[in-house]
């Protein structure tokens, strides 16, 4: 029996504007994760992917018409590999949530590629495993920058520009992160495809709004390697701001924003495709707990607290 996984991540700047070229800033979240495992079957059984989260059953090779971006990971992964389906059962589970912008689905593909590779006895590399999720992103999700797939299959921070080498993240100090779910499932493709709408209809005011983005991400990478938790927040507020006039906000996301930044946090902002999902907060050591509590109350669904440094 073999066991793979992969974690779920978080943005901590650019979403949206990473789809458009301009650089982004994400790590992993270890805590969550998705888990695949694969068990030999008898000869002849053929290879099963037992989706235990969605209760579902899928054969691979059987059903090729079938647009499942699960049987499709697996046959990218046997194309790849130049050999025929093993006779095995692939049993997936995750504790990341659905359509919270926490990269679920790329989290589960990779899970899958991970351990259907270890199994036949050719571990894909990470650089492999990322080519082979982001075909999967890109067949599903509609436009995906790769920041997903990128973060979760190095497991590291990232600064990241679309279709470049990842660049690793220096971290020069200890940041004190709170994510809370708004309970609100958001799928990203239709908050990408709204930012794409409104960049057809006003060009010039959404390449503003991008340009203003990389800057504030690149002022990031520069706070987080000085250790700098003041000004990182600064710029999570500011970040926030920028996302709320590309229409990505929701109510729900600026009243968690809101209770957090009254409770002293020294930034929030929303994260990943927006318009529901996670949002995440910068607090000091000294007032995380009320930073949460304030969370809370005002209607987090679920809190994971994390530590960056
Ligand atoms: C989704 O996690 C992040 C977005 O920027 C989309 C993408 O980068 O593909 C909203």
């Amino acid at each position: 029996m073999i066991s793979a996984s992969a974690p779920a991540k978080i943005i901590l700047f650019g979403e949206h504007a990473v789809v458009y070229g301009v650089p982004a800033i994400a790590i992993p979240v270890s805590s969550l994760r998705a888990t695949a495992t694969v068990e030999p079957q008898a000869a002849g059984s053929g290879l099963r992917i037992h989706a235990v989260d969605t209760g579902r059953v899928l054969s691979v090779g059987l059903q090729d018409e079938v647009e499942d971006a699960l049987v499709e990971m697996a046959q990218l992964v046997l194309k790849r590999l130049h050999i025929p389906a093993p006779d095995a059962s692939i049993t997936l589970r995750s504790d990341i949530p659905m359509a919270s912008g926490l990269g679920s689905g790329a989290a589960v593909s990779t899970a899958l590629a991970r351990a259907l590779s270890s199994a036949v006895g050719k571990p894909l590399e990470a650089q492999a495993l990322n080519e082979l999720v982001y075909e999967i992103e890109k067949r599903h999700h509609g436009t995906p920058s790769g920041i997903d797939n990128t973060v979760i299959c190095y497991e590291q921070p990232v600064y990241f520009v679309r279709g470049e080498p990842i660049q690793p993240l220096h971290v020069g100090g200890t940041f004190h992160f709170i994510i809370a779910d708004t309970g609100q499932a958001s799928l990203t493709k239709p908050a990408v495809a709204a930012v794409r709408a409104l960049y057809n209809e006003n060009k010039t005011f959404v390449e503003n709004i991008l340009h203003e983005i990389g800057k504030i991400v690149d002022e990031a990478r520069t706070a987080l390697g000085q250790g700098d938790a003041k000004a990182l927040g600064s710029l999570m507020i500011a970040n926030h701001a920028l996302l709320q006039s590309l229409t990505v906000s929701s109510p729900d996301l600026d009243r968690l924003v809101s209770a957090a930044l009254d409770a002293n946090a020294l930034g929030a902002k929303l994260s990943g495709g927006g318009r529901g999902g996670n949002m995440i907060a910068l607090a000091d050591e000294r007032n995380h707990d009320s930073v949460t509590a304030a969370l809370y109350t005002a209607g987090a669904a679920r809190i994971i607290s994390m530590t960056l440094s």
